[in-house]
This record gives structure tokens, C-alpha cells and sequence, in this order.
């Protein structure tokens, strides 16, 4: 890999970059494709709630029979709603056993072929051999492996592309068009795995995919007095592509990761981090548009400051908004979490926002777990 582009990398521990090696070349997060159960409800709620515009589509209009996708885009975040509309879909089965969920974590790359064959010859099952689709805007070549449970990761060469999405897709144009809320990028995506299987998967995104594994204060067991988890974080040689992987500890009760694994039978996607400059705008917008956020109990302030120090917000701003701070060596960062945006309770998203801190919230954990926890009491899923 080259150094020049480590050195802009701080994530106050160099060394990581040290193992990991670029053969897998990655510009950043291309597109998160989400097969759901009815894409033109889901996109109405992405729109008005998250704030994301339209951008593309696909169906029967632009000559696809077998699927619908809306392509919904916020800064540089795009993510793909697809439902399957004919009877013999793979996907149909797919919603049957995981409800709608990310299926699709495709990652932008010079070269698709290459990104494939390198992964692959290190152990990597194929999802889609390289291939070519094209129309008068230009060609695209995607290939794509596959990763924990039934998620993929498909690459996506471009350069040689000047349409609005990919072939196939015409320019989606709405009249009912809410404003963004500040969602700029993905910040992270995380990964449930199953009991003892938080490894295996390490293993995969050091060997396969040529990440290095983040060590931060976060990598430690977490864990409160009913339930446990562990969490290792995997990152790509220049930091724009961060997977936090997750597997369920042994506690007195049953943990959220395993809760999350019954419902979504099996290993998916958990969360997906976005990043905002502005926190307490973004989720205030989000609020009044409808989504809900995991409730933090107001004791949490109550020695905010003796445990972050020095912040720029204002305390009594953060906690009307549930809003939770962290500090690591380099600096501090605020999250939210959402509620699942799904019945199951799998999917939801993190808003962060980061003053110069490169770690994940760990100080934030027990403070969520016990909120989550409250949750899955009502569920009846503790
Ligand atoms: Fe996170």
C-alpha cells in the first residue's frame, strides 16, 4: 500500500497500517442494497425520515421484470431498496427468512476484476464473476464475493461511467422531495456473527480482503450485569471502509446480538454509522420527521462532564435530544442510535459525529445496553 495515503490516517494507532496490506485497493462505500419486502413504501420512509433524495430506478418502466430498486442517495451515502416481483426469486425466499435487511454492501474500486481475483484466490466464495454491463452512458464492470451470512460484497469499477447510477437505471424524478438532514457518509458498518464465529470473521477481512484490525479502547468484552458481547473492529489499509464485527457473549440473559440473530436467522448487518457535522440538527430533523431513537435515561448527564471533560455542545441541548458523548485519546465524538427501522428487531442506524475521536462509543456502551435491554423487556426477548 502506499504510505502517502496512510499518512493522512490518524487513528492514534499507526500500527494497525503496518499489517495491513493493500492488494484490495478500496475508494469507499459504492452503494447499500436493501432487499425489502415493499421498496416504494420503504422509499417514502427514507426519504421523509432520513432524509434521502431520489436518484434512480428500476422496474418495469425501464424494461426489468423480475425486480423493482429505487436508488436513494444523501451525500455520498446510496442506498438501493430492491423488492422481487415475480414468484421464482431468490429474493423472495430471502425476505421470507431475514425480513428486509441488507443483502448488499458494495464497495467502489478501480478495478473489479482484479478486486475479485484477488480476493477470491485467498479464499473467498464468488457471488458474481467479474462482468460488463453497459448502456450510452458508459460501461460498469461489478463482481462480488461472499461474506458473514447471506451478505455480499460486490466491487464496483466505474471510472468509465457517467450515467446517474448503473445500467439499467433511469434518472428517478419526484415531485415530493424533502430536504436532507445532514447525512454526509458511512462512517461504519456492523456485522452480527454467531456464537464463537467473531474471529473467523476477523480472520476473513485480514486474510481475504487484507484489513487490519483497529485496537482501540473499545476492544475489550462488554458487557452489563444481564448481557455480553464482543466486538473486534476490521478497517481497510486507508480507513474509509470500517467493519465492527460482533458476536454474543455468555451473560444472564439473552444479549441483543442474539436477539438480533434469532430474528434475522443468522449473521447480517446490525447497523449502519452515518456521519454528521451537526448532530443536534440532524436529530432533531429526524425526530420531527418520524424516526424513533433508543431512550437514555437522564441519570447519564448527571457526570457527563467529570467523565468526557471539556466539550463544545451544550449539555442541557444534549440531553433533550438523548444525544451521547465519548472520548478516546484523539479526541471526543457523539452518537445516537435509532430504533430498528424494521418489525424485527435487527436493522437500525447510529448517527455520530466525530471531534477527532477514531473510536466507536465504548464509554457509551453500558449506558446502551441497559437502554436496549429495556427494549427487549418489552419485547419479551430478554
Ligand atoms: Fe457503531
Amino acid at each position: 500500500m502506499e504510505t502517502s495515503k496512510r499518512a493522512n490516517v490518524n487513528y492514534g494507532t499507526d500500527k494497525i497500517f503496518e499489517a495491513a496490506e493493500d492488494f484490495l485497493p478500496l475508494l469507499g462505500t459504492d452503494y447499500v442494497e436493501l432487499i425489502v419486502g415493499n421498496a416504494k413504501q420503504s422509499a417514502l420512509y427514507y426519504k421523509t425520515a432520513l432524509g434521502f433524495q431520489s436518484l434512480a430506478y428500476a422496474g418495469l418502466e425501464t424494461g426489468v421484470k423480475d425486480r423493482t430498486s429505487y436508488v436513494l442517495q444523501q451525500d455520498k451515502i446510496r442506498l438501493v431498496l430492491t423488492t422481487p416481483m415475480v414468484e421464482d426469486s431468490w429474493m423472495n425466499q430471502h425476505l421470507a427468512k431475514h425480513g428486509d435487511g441488507v443483502k448488499v454492501i458494495a464497495l467502489w474500486v478501480e478495478d473489479a476484476t482484479k478486486a475479485w481475483e484477488e480476493t477470491t484466490q485467498r479464499g473467498a466464495k464468488s457471488f458474481m464473476k467479474p462482468t460488463r454491463e453497459e448502456d450510452p452512458n458508459g460501461y460498469v464492470v461489478r463482481s462480488g464475493i461472499h461474506t458473514y451470512g447471506e451478505t455480499v460484497h460486490i466491487f464496483v469499477e466505474r471510472s468509465n461511467y457517467n450515467g446517474v447510477f448503473l445500467p439499467g437505471f433511469k434518472k428517478w424524478e419526484t415531485y415530493y422531495n424533502p430536504e436532507p438532514v445532514g447525512l454526509k457518509f458511512i462512517d461504519h458498518m456492523v456485522g452480527n456473527v454467531n456464537w464463537g464465529e467473531m474471529n473467523t470473521w476477523v480472520d476473513f477481512y485480514a486474510k481475504v480482503m487484507g484489513f487490519a484490525q483497529i485496537v482501540t479502547f473499545d476492544d475489550k468484552d462488554i458487557s452489563t450485569e444481564y448481557t455480553a458481547l464482543m466486538s473486534k473492529v476490521m478497517s481497510n489499509g486507508n480507513g474509509r471502509i470500517k467493519f465492527p464485527i460482533n458476536e454474543p457473549a455468555e451473560g444472564r440473559k439473552k444479549s441483543q446480538i442474539e436477539e438480533y440473530i434469532e430474528f434475522y436467522k443468522g449473521a447480517g448487518v446490525q447497523h449502519i454509522a452515518v456521519a454528521t457535522d451537526d448532530i443536534v440538527d440532524t436529530v432533531t430533523q429526524m425526530r420531527d420527521r418520524g424516526l424513533e431513537f433508543l431512550y437514555v435515561p437522564e441519570t447519564y448527564y448527571d457526570n457527563l462532564k467529570e467523565r468526557v471533560g471539556e466539550i463544545d455542545e451544550d449539555i442541557d441541548v444534549l440531553k433533550q435530544h438523548g444525544i451521547l458523548v465519548d472520548r478516546d485519546d484523539e479526541g471526543y465524538l457523539l452518537q445516537l442510535f435509532t430504533k430498528p427501522v424494521v418489525d424485527r428487531p435487527t436493522m437500525f442506524f447510529e448517527i455520530i459525529q466525530r471531534k477527532g475521536a477514531w473510536s466507536f462509543g465504548k464509554g457509551n456502551f453500558q449506558a446502551l445496553f441497559e437502554a436496549i435491554e429495556r427494549e427487549q423487556e418489552v419485547r419479551g426477548t430478554l
